[in-house]
């Protein structure tokens, strides 16, 4: 039933697609179904500049070109999804340990296209943990400012990063105002990034439904 809504809303997602652009790409299981749609019109599009090696490996089973964000100063579209989104198309991101190359394209991006099926649409954040990418050496003294800010931290087990890091899940935050607490998150030394993206948050949502996908601007 999710993998149908997951479906849907992926393909979707092609109708926004710039023709001769270079997308930027998203992790996760939902991106997955995307890659395999953009497969499609693979064509008219330049290539794809990826968030994630898995993502990476996706594109180069349908033959999309990979290219260096190095050799880019912006992009016009990225796609990805979310583990919440809220009804001010702020984000938790992060289950799948990707936030920071999916931060990093985000910003450089000049349209943020989310997909996501019913369940994570949500008028406010509920208790889904927020993750942080954390440098090895720091897990003890985040956790520790963690706890400060009344979170309980949860070390996320045989998990490494793309970038050679480990990720920290935040339990129960009270979560009032995300866009300084996404600041306050990041300021935390050792922490490189932050689940939370409300600073830069999504421009357009398209949310799955059995009836069909929902468009929020
Ligand atoms: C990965 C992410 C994903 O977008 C998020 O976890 C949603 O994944 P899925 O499509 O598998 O539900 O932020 O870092």
């Amino acid at each position: 039933m999710l993998d149908a809504l997951k479906k849907s809303v992926a393909r979707a997602a092609l109708d926004y697609i710039p023709k001769n652009s270079i997308i930027g790409i998203g992790s996760g299981s939902t991106i997955k179904f995307f890659i395999k749609e953009l497969s499609t019109i693979s064509r008219y599009i330049k290539g794809a500049v990826s968030s994630s090696c898995i993502s990476e490996k996706w594109l180069n089973t349908y033959n999309i070109p990979v290219i260096d964000l190095n050799t880019l100063d912006s992009l016009d579209i990225y796609i990805d999804s979310a583990d919440r989104v809220n009804y001010s198309m702020e984000m938790i991101k992060g289950g799948g340990g990707a936030l920071t190359r999916e931060k990093i394209i985000a910003s450089v991006s000049k349209k943020f296209l989310c997909i996501v099926d019913k369940s994570k649409y949500i008028p406010k954040f509920d208790n889904f943990p927020i993750p942080v990418e954390v440098i090895p050496m720091a897990t003890r003294s985040v956790s520790r400012e963690i706890k400060k800010l009344g979170g309980i931290p949860q070390y996320r087990k045989n998990f490494i990063t793309d970038n050679g890091n480990n990720i920290i899940d935040i339990y129960n935050l009270c979560i009032k105002n995300p866009v300084n607490l996404e600041k306050h998150i990041n300021n935390i030394p050792g922490i490189v990034s932050v689940g939370l993206f409300c600073n830069r948050k999504a421009d357009l949502l398209l949310v799955s439904y059995i009836d069909g996908v929902k468009i929020i601007s």
